[in-house]
């Protein structure tokens, strides 16, 4: 896709959220697995614009990682929103066209809403929002002729003000030549000093310039300065992704409890019982089954595998076409090829394990020595039995079967049977004998 050359967008994620009560930054916060502003930079890259530029703090340097590879400018301090956008001046000099700007704290934003907010033929645009709660949001205020007069924001704002539902979601587009101009004009508003961008609405009008707005859908211009509202955010992001697996041909048992990540991908013909949980990072292919109480992170499941209850599958994990992979079982950074079977009470680390094999219950691979991690090659059509413990490295040889209960520290040659455990002794009549002596029955 070309880039809209005519187009940058500023990101601003400089504020320090003392509302969260966190010693992390607001916006590195998760909302579907992912940073809020990650969120934030997706729906600004959709429009494919020129440059993006973040501003961040001058303590959160992690802020700028969840940017790149796109430009990120420090604020200083922070004085306000004004000021941030000020900040990132140096990085758009040369640049003629639109800008956007958004907040890192509002992850909800669509890309159809910041292209329609941005397509607006007046020099300044606002997007703004009806919320049925206005809570602290900045009130705004039209014209007779139906455009943007004022933006007052909620401290400032009088109970007749306060009354207006009309709200400032935070994100505006300029004309680059009349955002530095304005922004040169505005004075500090309070006591700390701060220069906000809502200002620039009055100022632009008081030049004779005209601002447009657009109205956007409450939840999606959602801004999240707590927890609370972080867990709304959250509700709302799941209910969204979802809607659309469903729309693809997921079918979901009780959507409510599958929890989803941004980036969780999963073609039709899935069934998804209640109670799965994805992290980052999970494909799934048609036709595969997930039971309930699974967790899956970083993984694979190739066409018609089932899955679960109570698996967990962890990153660096392939699970082959039609592998069963059963309950209480952990897999971690390993391929499970196809038609192979784990279907009870293991552990599986740094395995590879063969097609059709099939893994007894209570197979533990003993991958780590207390320093480092160590692998196990299982090959294909093995019989494990179970309670098998599988001290890597070791290789297992195709077509061979392990007794159950065995240790198995050297490898197992193909088509051969390995039994590592004590032989077993009878003791006729022992039993009996016991009882006998202890007086019972
Ligand atoms: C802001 C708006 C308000 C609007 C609301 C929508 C202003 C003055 N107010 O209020 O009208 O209804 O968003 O959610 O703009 N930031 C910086 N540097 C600073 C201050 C803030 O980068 O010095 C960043 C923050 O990281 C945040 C964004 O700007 O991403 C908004 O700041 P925040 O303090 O959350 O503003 P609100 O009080 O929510
Ligand atoms: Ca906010």
């Amino acid at each position: 896709m070309s880039k809209t050359a005519s187009l940058a967008c500023i990101i601003l994620a400089a504020g320090q959220g003392t509302r969260m009560r966190s010693t992390k930054a607001k916006v590195l916060h998760e909302v579907a697995g992912f940073p809020m502003i990650a969120h934030v930079r997706h729906a600004c890259e959709a429009l494919v614009p020129y440059k993006i530029v973040g501003v961040i703090g001058p303590d959160a340097p992690e802020v700028g990682e969840a940017i790149a590879p796109h430009a990120s400018v420090i604020q200083a301090q922070r004085k306000g929103t004004a000021h941030a956008v000020l900040a990132a001046k140096d990085e758009l000099r040369g640049f003629k066209g639109r800008v956007l700007i958004v907040y890192g704290d509002t992850p909800l934003l669509r890309p159809e809403t910041l292209s329609a907010l941005v397509g607006q033929s007046a020099p300044v645009s606002v997007l703004t929002f009806k919320p049925e709660d206005p809570a602290q949001y900045g009130r705004v205020f039209l014209s007779n002729e139906g455009l943007v007069d004022s933006i007052v924001e909620y401290a400032d704002a009088n109970e007749q003000q306060r009354a207006n539902n009309l709200c400032n979601a935070g994100v505006m587009a300029f004309d680059s030549d009349v955002l530095w101009n304005v922004l040169a004009e505005i004075k500090p508003h309070n006591a700390k000093g701060e220069f906000y961008l809502t200002d620039a609405i009055a100022i632009a009008r008081a030049q004779g310039l005209a601002c447009a707005y657009i109205t956007g859908d409450a939840e999606e211009v959602l801004g999240i300065n707590s927890r609370v509202e972080l867990s709304v955010a959250e509700g709302i992001m799941q209910k969204r992704l979802r809607h659309s697996l469903m729309e693809q041909g997921v079918t979901l048992k009780n959507p409510d409890t599958v929890q989803l990540c941004a980036d969780t991908r999963i073609a039709a013909d899935v069934t998804i019982h209640p109670y799965v949980v994805f992290g980052p990072s999970v494909v799934v292919d048609e036709g595969v089954e997930l039971f309930s109480f699974s967790h899956l992170e970083g993984v694979r499941v190739k066409k018609g595998a089932r899955i679960g209850p109570y698996a967990r599958l962890r990153p660096g994990t392939i699970i082959g076409e039609g592998a069963h992979i059963g309950n209480f079982v952990e897999v971690k950074k390993s391929n499970i090829e196809s038609a192979a079977k784990i279907n009870h009470l293991s552990y599986v680390g740094d395995t590879r394990v063969g097609a059709r094999t099939n893994i007894g219950a209570g197979t533990i691979t003993c991958n780590y020595d207390g320093f480092h991690k160590h692998h196990t090659d299982i090959g294909a059509d093995v019989f494990v039995g179970s309670d098998t413990a599988l001290v890597a490295p070791v290789k297992i040889g195709d077509r061979a079967n392990i007794a159950a209960g065995s240790t198995i520290t050297e490898n197992v040659p193909e088509d051969s049977l390995a039994i590592a455990r004590n032989k077993q002794i009878n003791k006729d009549g022992w039993a009996k004998r016991f009882r006998d002596k202890k007086g019972g029955k």
